[in-house]
């Protein structure tokens, strides 16, 4: 892999939509994630099989599953599909979904295979990925899960043996990693290390850290990768999940990339916000983490211009702000 090539995680249509009371319809959710397809993007986060009484904005998502499955989304490069997974109940909504369909995705073997045979083109099945969330504090984890951070490992453990016998790719979030919206700025980077080195030892094969409250600043996110690095943990397992309440995702996304980190989140318009941290906005704009990088001489393989047509689209739809300074600048040029 090139130093200089940045994978971007759109999670506009599962981050990005999962905050709004107004309950979008699946033929616009839908419509968001075949238009993110078709941009460049390799990596998009799609739903999330949690309890509708926690997220009711997620409820359709088996529904979002079996239309990714049971039609050809025109992409430009092979792509993943994710979804979140809180415990067993919610990957077994998955797995039976799968079970209808079994030639119509790529186990993570097959995807990794199709990867290394270089210069295969033609149209590719997608890949589905898995995703568990932790937290590094026990307020966040027993607002958004309902439990310890100690009995969620336990409950994750099992999804992520069970995704793995399925041969699925298991992403692992950690939240609050730089900032918790009820313990402040008390995040202990070691406990971080912690969870992730369980994590990985599970089977996890990477962890997402969640700047959730965006409190992220650039000295504590050198100080947290630097602590992961000590701990052992590869910068090839990680990647940064910012958002931008407090302005800084780009400023961390700097250090994170000195850092050697080239996995980022990012949210088409700047959707977003997370249900269980008040005050929370979305995850740093898809548009301005494009524009950026390329800036910076690095390759996300993502057309700007793509997305910022779509961060308009979305945010208009949804009724929100566009919260993509980039988006808005190229759309008025
Ligand atoms: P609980 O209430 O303790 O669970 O919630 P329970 O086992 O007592 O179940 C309660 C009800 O939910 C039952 O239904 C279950 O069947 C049902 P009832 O019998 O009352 O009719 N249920 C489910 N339904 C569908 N799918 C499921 C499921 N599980 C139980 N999987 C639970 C515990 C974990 C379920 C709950 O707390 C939950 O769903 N939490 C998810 C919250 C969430 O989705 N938060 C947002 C995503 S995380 C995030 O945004 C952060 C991230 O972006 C990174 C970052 O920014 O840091 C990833
Ligand atoms: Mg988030």
């Amino acid at each position: 892999r090139l130093d200089n090539h940045v994978k971007l995680v759109e999670v506009g249509a599962r981050d990005g939509l999962q905050n709004e009371k107004k309950s979008i319809p699946l033929a616009t959710k839908i419509d968001l994630i075949e238009r993110l397809a078709k941009t460049g993007l390799s990596s998009i986060e799609a739903g999330a099989f949690v309890s509708p009484k926690w997220v009711p904005q997620m409820n359709n998502s088996g529904e979002i599953l079996e239309h990714i499955l049971q039609h050809d989304i025109p992409s430009r490069s092979p792509l993943t599909f994710s979804f979140l997974a809180p415990n067993l109940k919610g990957l077994d909504s998955a797995s039976a979904i799968l079970a209808k369909h079994p030639t119509a995705f790529e186990t993570e073997t097959q995807r990794l295979a199709s990867a290394a045979a270089e210069g295969s083109s033609g149209p590719h099945k997608p890949a589905l990925e898995i995703a568990v969330f932790a937290a590094a504090t026990e307020s966040f984890s027993q607002k958004n899960l309902n439990c310890s951070v100690a009995t969620s490992l336990e409950r994750f453990g099992e999804v992520i043996r069970a995704a793995k016998d399925a041969d699925l790719r298991v992403r692992a979030y950690i939240s609050v990693v730089l900032g918790c919206p009820f313990e402040g700025y008390d995040v202990n980077p070691h406990r971080v290390a912690e969870i992730a080195t369980d994590f990985l030892e599970m089977g996890a094969d990477e962890i997402a850290l969640g700047d959730t409250t965006g409190m992220g600043t650039a000295p504590r996110t050198k100080d947290l990768l630097n602590c992961l690095r000590k701990a052992g943990i590869r910068n090839e397992d990680i990647a940064m999940h910012f958002h931008n309440t407090y302005g800084q995702a780009l400023v961390n996304t700097v250090v994170a990339l000195e850092h050697g980190i080239r996995t980022f989140d990012s949210s088409v318009g700047g959707l977003g916000g997370c249900p269980y941290s008040p005050g929370a906005s979305g995850n740093v704009a898809t548009e301005d983490m494009v524009y950026f990088l390329e800036s910076l001489g690095m390759d996300t393989g993502v057309d700007l211009d793509a997305v910022a047509d779509i961060g308009a689209w979305i945010t208009n739809e949804v009724g929100k702000p566009h919260d993509s300074s980039v988006g808005k600048a190229v759309l008025a040029a």
